[in-house]
């Protein structure tokens, strides 16, 4: 089958306003080569020939619903690393004691954190990797770090726990001997994570921006990072509505460093490095 790569305005828009309506995420004109890199293995698997055929099937409700969370998969962009933005790692620390007294005080020793989009996992991994090292504070406690999102696949990969050598660059010597196992991959050598860290984490699929948050307790942390850059303003202010429902009095808000909630000030104090404290 010989497969064409070219994609009208007009069909380019309908798959950008399918992605928005779906996921929030704003795709304008200048992403059309990433829609076409993104998406052309998929007409390709399905035996279509070009955008327009693939569009025209969209509109019929029993292929589209089918083809959704394919789309959805293949036009989010899931970069992440183990200790991204390090930084926030050592905030991440030291906030901890201040965040235990609270549960001391209520006499609830549970520890609520949430990964929002969180990708292949790399980011409640390490949250849970810190934690760990904080063990003389935390012993006793009942660690959750729900990491939720959308990407069916990346939480499949996530949920696994493991990882190809070269994506462990950013990991320290001392947590790659005590906190993963090395493996066989269907590619090689591996690393897997360790079964006490891969407990302390829950992977579910969250929709961010069109699922409603229930919680049976308010979190004390939401790592939110690197994905709001991806929404419009009314995306980003359904999205902090709902987190601010779900967040306790005094729990902390970790941004992505390009990010910014400089609009939602007056509910939230800024820390450092893109750490903001519920007021
Ligand atoms: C760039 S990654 C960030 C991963 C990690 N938080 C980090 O900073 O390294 C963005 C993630 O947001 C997810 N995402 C995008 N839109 C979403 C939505 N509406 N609901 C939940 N997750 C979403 C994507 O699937 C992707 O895995």
């Amino acid at each position: 089958m010989q497969l064409s790569y070219f994609i009208s305005d007009s069909d380019f828009k309908t798959i950008s306003s399918i992605v928005y309506d779906a996921t929030g995420i704003v795709l304008k004109i200048n992403k059309k080569n990433l829609v076409i890199s993104r998406l052309i293995k998929r007409l390709n698997t399905l035996g279509i020939p070009n955008f327009r055929e693939y569009v025209d099937l969209l509109d019929d409700p029993l292929f589209f619903n089918k083809e959704l969370p394919y789309i959805v998969n293949c036009l989010t962009t899931n970069t992440t690393n183990f200790f991204r933005e390090p930084h926030q790692f050592e905030i991440l620390k030291k906030i901890l004691p201040s965040i235990l007294e609270y549960g001391n005080k209520k006499n609830c020793h549970n520890l609520r954190i949430w990964s929002s989009a969180c990708s292949t996992g790399e980011e409640p991994y390490t949250i849970a990797m810190v934690l760990s090292e904080c063990m003389e504070y935390i012993r006793g406690w009942n660690v959750q770090i729900l990491s939720t999102d959308i990407d069916s696949d990346v939480l499949s990969r996530a949920s696994k726990g493991v990882y190809e050598p070269e994506r462990m660059k950013n990991v320290p010597q001392n947590y790659l001997n005590k906190y993963f196992n090395r493996v066989k991959t269907y590619h090689g050598e591996g690393y897997k994570i360790s079964d006490n860290i891969r407990k302390m984490i829950i992977f579910r699929q969250v929709n961010l921006i069109n699922d409603t948050f229930k919680f049976n307790s308010p979190v004390d942390i939401i790592f939110c990072r690197n994905v709001v850059i991806y929404f419009d303003d009314i995306g980003k202010q359904k999205l902090m509505n709902k987190f601010i429902e779900v967040l306790r009095s005094g729990g902390y808000f970790f941004l992505g460093h390009s990010e910014t909630l400089l609009l939602y000030g007056k509910q939230f104090k800024f820390i450092e490095s893109a750490v903001y404290q519920k007021a």
